[in-house]
């Protein structure tokens, strides 16, 4: 049995201006350092936008910070006329461990695909950054009872081509689209019907030792009062937080969530 460090991940979406970031960044760190946070046992790491990457670098590598963190996305080039785009060269510059990709919110919102997805998770590689794939079913697709098939599709697809030198770092984040920002948790057993198909599927396109390295996360209406059992099945390995990381407080308990 492969030991996954659980990783707790802040995604602030559109949140928080550079100013607000130092705050929050300042304070989750006073917050975690009083609760004696151990972050060799839960890794702690904060998804800010953009325009906050450079101030939470300059709090991170001053302040010698034990949290590390990433952007939300990123190009799928690398450098040239893209208006608007951001390379992962930037990113990786900027000292990000992370970047998300893939999200609910940009596949829908921004008509991402599978095919771009991939494209994407290329890009992070070729920049030494690590990708939290996302992926998650509607509602539609759930009540049809078709999440797994559909979530096996996304990650299939997603990580068409990849090597296995590659995908043994990646972090994969299961979000159903009805429980992001509704306050409707899925329960632990949705959560682990899913995360553990998807460590099936990561064993039979790769291997099983390299599935059981791969840290899976669960994501939608994480808070300190429901982390506890969502933690406690075996194929979650940490949780992709949304609003409620947003609060230091309320963060730190979800980081804290052995002691809860
Ligand atoms: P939520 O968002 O915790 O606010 O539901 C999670 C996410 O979208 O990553």
């Amino acid at each position: 049995m492969a030991s996954r460090t659980p990783l707790m991940a802040g995604n602030w979406k559109m949140n928080l201006d550079h100013l607000q970031a130092t705050q929050l960044v300042q304070k989750l760190d006073w917050t975690l350092k009083d609760a004696e946070h151990d972050y060799g046992a839960v890794e702690v790491a904060i998804l800010p936008p953009f325009t906050d990457l450079r101030t939470v670098q300059t709090l991170v590598e001053g302040d010698k910070l034990s949290l590390v963190y990433g952007a939300q996305d990123l190009s799928p080039k690398d450098e040239g006329a893209y208006t608007g785009d951001i390379s992962g060269a930037f990113l990786a510059k900027l000292g990000c461990t992370y970047v998300t990709i893939g999200h609910s919110e940009r596949r829908e919102g921004h008509g991402e695909t599978d095919e771009l997805l991939n494209e994407k998770i290329q890009a992070a590689y070729r920049h030494g950054l690590t990708p939290i794939l996302c992926c998650g079913e509607a509602l539609e697709i759930r009540k049809e009872g078709r999440q797994v098939d559909h979530v096996l599709g996304q990650i299939e697809a997603d990580l068409a081509g990849i090597p296995v030198e590659q995908v043994r770092t990646i972090v994969i984040a299961y979000e159903p689209i009805w429980a992001i920002g509704t306050g409707e948790v899925a329960t632990p057993e949705d959560a682990q019907e899913v995360c553990g198909a998807i460590r099936g599927k990561l064993a039979e396109l790769y291997d099983e030792a390299t599935a059981a390295g791969i840290r899976i996360l669960y994501g939608g209406s994480v808070k300190s009062s429901n982390v506890s059992e969502i933690m406690g099945k075996p194929d979650v390995d940490g949780a992709l937080v949304g609003g409620a990381s947003l609060k230091a407080d309320e963060f730190a308990k979800i980081c804290g969530f052995e002691t809860a």
